[in-house]
């Protein structure tokens, strides 16, 4: 497991070694790791190369140290392409995890001035307001503000957005949807969000607009969402032209 003859520092042989058991499922979110002392045996190195191993993994945010209880395994984030416009329960689903939400608002109120825009809709337009906390197994992912115009889709209600949007629109609807043009920003939990995502106070957000018109161009929804940071990357593969 270890080559000490290698170039490579022990301890981020150990950081690798722990991170391909999380990857095989050898050690689970919430699985407490074994002590530095088990550790150091079993690798058969220092217990000061193991702290260092484990101290960068929690820094890391792989794992997380309870005061007197040990090292566990944190909730690892899920890599979220940038390519693809997907819904929050496909995206759940795709990784078999079971989707969610709890249903914080839903109105039909006048348009706020920026998604009116957003939506070219005319000044005295209504819309549904959509507001809801996502959840992957029961776990808080995302709080999510939706937009979309009254008048397109008049018989919906509270029970179709407790589940995916897009299936509604799409199946029952079907209308279909084309493209996003979409915005990520850094912004830090204010107490509201923090409580509604249940992470500590001012942690990291992941602010997301998604702006969605359908294949003949007439724009749908208008999305403001707040991601966690500790549960989300998003990736992407990139050409150099
Ligand atoms: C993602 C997107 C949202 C979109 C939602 C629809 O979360 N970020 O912009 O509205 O998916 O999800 P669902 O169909 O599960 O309601």
């Amino acid at each position: 497991m270890i080559d000490k003859q290698s170039p490579l520092p022990i301890y981020y042989q150990i950081e690798e070694d722990i991170k391909q058991r999380i990857a095989d499922d050898d050690y689970r979110s919430g699985d407490m790791i074994p002590s530095e002392r088990e550790l150091s045996e079993t690798y058969d190195v220092s217990r000061m190369t193991v702290r260092q191993a484990v101290t960068n993994m929690v820094n890391e945010g792989v794992l997380f140290r309870e005061k007197g209880r040990g090292t566990f395994v944190a909730d690892q984030k899920i890599e979220q392409p940038l390519q693809g416009m997907t819904s929050f329960t496909e995206d759940m689903r795709s990784r078999g995890m079971e989707a969610s939400s709890r249903l914080l608002q839903f109105e039909r109120v006048a348009a706020p001035f920026d998604v009116l825009r957003k939506l070219q809709l005319h000044e005295e337009a209504e819309v549904y307001k959509i507001e809801r906390i996502r959840y992957a197994d029961q776990r808080p992912m995302a709080i999510e503000t939706t937009f979309i115009p009254a008048a397109m889709f008049p018989g919906l209600d509270e029970r179709v957005v407790q589940g995916s949007l897009y299936d509604y629109i799409e199946k029952s609807k079907q209308k279909r949807i084309g493209k996003a043009s979409q915005m990520i920003e850094a912004t830090i939990a204010d107490e509201q969000q923090s409580s509604l995502l249940e992470v500590p106070a001012a942690s990291a957000i992941l602010h997301i607009e998604r702006n969605s018109s359908l294949t003949d161009g007439t724009p749908f929804e208008v999305v403001k969402s707040s991601y966690r940071a500790d549960r989300y990357k998003f990736i992407s593969d990139i050409y150099r032209a």
